[in-house]
């Protein structure tokens, strides 16, 4: 009887501690899962801007292709967009290179020191959610990104500018 009780205390007791414990690591896994689904600033700057694959976007469906691919076309149309045809590392290098103020006032953009391949998307007048249609344009330009955090990377794409000569 004594026995049966006092053992009938420690499994309480037991699940007492057990119970908070796997509170703790579900929180755990589900910070976890939401850290690793979350698409960071540097992330969606390449998921939105790069495409280093080709040099060029060779024929005329090439917007209307990517901006769906790369889920921009979801919930609405994003007007415009640029695709930048250069390997990542010479994009990322343009955050050492000349600094000028962005569009919004911000002074945390950069402009490429060399011009580069990209292709403008342009949403067409006539297009209606969810049918997105573009207009493609292949452009050699220099561009301006602003850039942020550690490591400094560009975040967010501001401006493409005519070749100077
Ligand atoms: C056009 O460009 C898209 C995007 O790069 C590519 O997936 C597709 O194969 C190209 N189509 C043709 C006919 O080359
Ligand atoms: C686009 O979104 C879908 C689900 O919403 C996801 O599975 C896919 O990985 C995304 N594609 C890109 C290029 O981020
Ligand atoms: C260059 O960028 C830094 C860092 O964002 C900024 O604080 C600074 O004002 C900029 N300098 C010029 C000349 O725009």
């Amino acid at each position: 009887m004594l026995l049966r009780g006092s053992e009938a205390t420690m499994a309480q007791e037991k699940s007492l501690i057990l119970f908070p414990l796997l509170v703790l690591v579900l929180l755990v896994l589900g910070c976890v899962q939401l850290s690793l689904g979350k698409e960071s600033p540097a992330m969606k700057f390449e998921r939105q801007h790069m495409d280093s694959g080709s040099t060029s976007s060779s024929n005329s469906t090439y917007c209307n292709q990517m901006m769906k691919r790369r889920n921009m076309t979801q919930g609405w149309c994003k007007p415009v967009n640029t695709f930048v045809h250069e390997p990542l590392a010479d994009v990322q290098a343009i955050c050492l290179q000349k600094n000028i103020t962005c569009k919004n006032g911000q002074s945390n953009c950069y402009q490429s020191s060399s011009s580069m391949h990209i292709t403008d998307c342009r949403l067409t007048s006539g297009s209606k959610y969810p049918n997105c249609a573009y207009r493609t344009s292949q452009k050699e330009r220099h561009i301006i990104v602003a850039c942020e955090g550690n490591p400094y990377v560009p975040v967010h794409f501001d401006a493409s500018v005519e070749v100077s000569t």
